[in-house]
């Protein structure tokens, strides 16, 4: 395991690992055990889209592991000006022990892994956002006690998280349930690669246009917001398209009953999901948030360590 670029990538047992270490990195953390496993090493940060959390937690949690955290803007590197990813990789190469990239296309982010002879860590792409879902991956096992044979179920729009979301869940032998309007589907190679991960872990995978086909008896609920960064300019059309996928009371209620709601955050409440549910007694959104911290350390801790 070079690089995190997509779930789908690691075995069940690499996922599991990182799971397993993300949540004793979270309790040395919290025991004031120090664990400088990145003592002396550099991460180079590059973010083409915005981030609040991404950000923070991997400068965070670098700092904690007894590294330097270096954000690269875009806007401020040669590569935002046109530099290519080769000549970017092999430059950041000599000087950095790691990379982690935001950005928008899935494809620059393989070229950048694959130019790159040091660990490139994805920290979202349009395609896909693995960080993430490792950080509710673990989330759900603090709540549930275990993730074998849950279900979980994504509400919204086919997009990154939806992705993986799914890879994250055959991984860790969850069942999973996809509700998206029709014309806003998951990547039909993703949903591919992702049902041979399903048949391969012998779990289900749902994808369909009905929420509450999706959600019934659903452990975990989850949605993200409808207008993803860079879509901007669709967003009013958007808005009117997914309301009928609006997480709110009468749909949650159709989940298990101590279903746990999830989103990764920023959320738009009022839109895909409604403030009883998001700041209601089931809502662990910020359980997620800060496992993005401890999830993110064991992903820095095994490539760079
Ligand atoms: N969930 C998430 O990635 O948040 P940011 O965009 O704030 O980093
Ligand atoms: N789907 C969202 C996730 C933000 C963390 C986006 O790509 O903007």
């Amino acid at each position: 395991m070079k690089d995190l670029i997509s779930l789908h990538d690691l075995t069940a047992e690499e996922v599991q690992n990182l799971l397993k270490l993300g949540l004793k990195l979270k309790s040395e953390l919290k025991a004031g055990i120090p664990h400088p496993i990145l003592k002396g090493k550099t991460l180079g940060m590059i973010f083409t889209k915005s981030s609040t959390r991404t950000r923070v937690s991997f400068e965070v949690g670098m700092t904690q592991l007894g590294g330097y955290p270096l954000f690269l803007s875009s806007n401020d590197i040669q590569l935002g000006r046109g530099e290519t990813i080769h000549d970017t990789a092999k430059v950041l190469e000599r000087y950095l022990d790691g990379i982690m990239i935001r950005t928008y296309a899935h494809s620059d982010v393989i070229e950048l892994a694959e130019e790159a002879n040091i660990p490139v860590i994805n920290a979202l792409t349009d395609l896909l956002h693995p960080c993430q879902v490792l950080a509710d991956l673990m989330t759900t096992y603090e709540h549930k006690g275990k993730l074998e044979g849950l279900k979980f179920a994504y509400i919204g729009d086919g997009n990154n998280m939806a992705h993986s979301i799914m890879y994250g869940c055959a991984k860790a032998g969850l069942d999973c349930a996809i509700a998206t309007p029709a014309d806003y589907q998951c990547d039909a190679e993703v949903v591919e690669n992702a049902k041979a991960d399903f048949k391969a872990a012998g779990r289900n995978l749902i994808l369909t246009e009905d929420p509450v086909e999706a959600i019934k008896n659903a452990d975990v609920v989850y949605t993200d917001t409808w207008v993803s960064m860079g879509m901007e300019a669709e967003k009013a059309e958007r808005q009117k398209i997914f309301m009928p996928y609006q997480v709110n009371k009468e749909l949650f209620s159709k989940a298990a009953d101590d279903a746990v709601f999830m989103h990764c955050l920023p959320a738009y409440r009022g839109f895909e999901v409604t403030e009883d549910v998001i700041d209601g007694p089931q809502s662990v959104i910020f359980d997620e948030a800060e496992n993005r911290l401890h999830a993110q350390k064991a992903v820095m801790a095994t490539l760079m360590g």
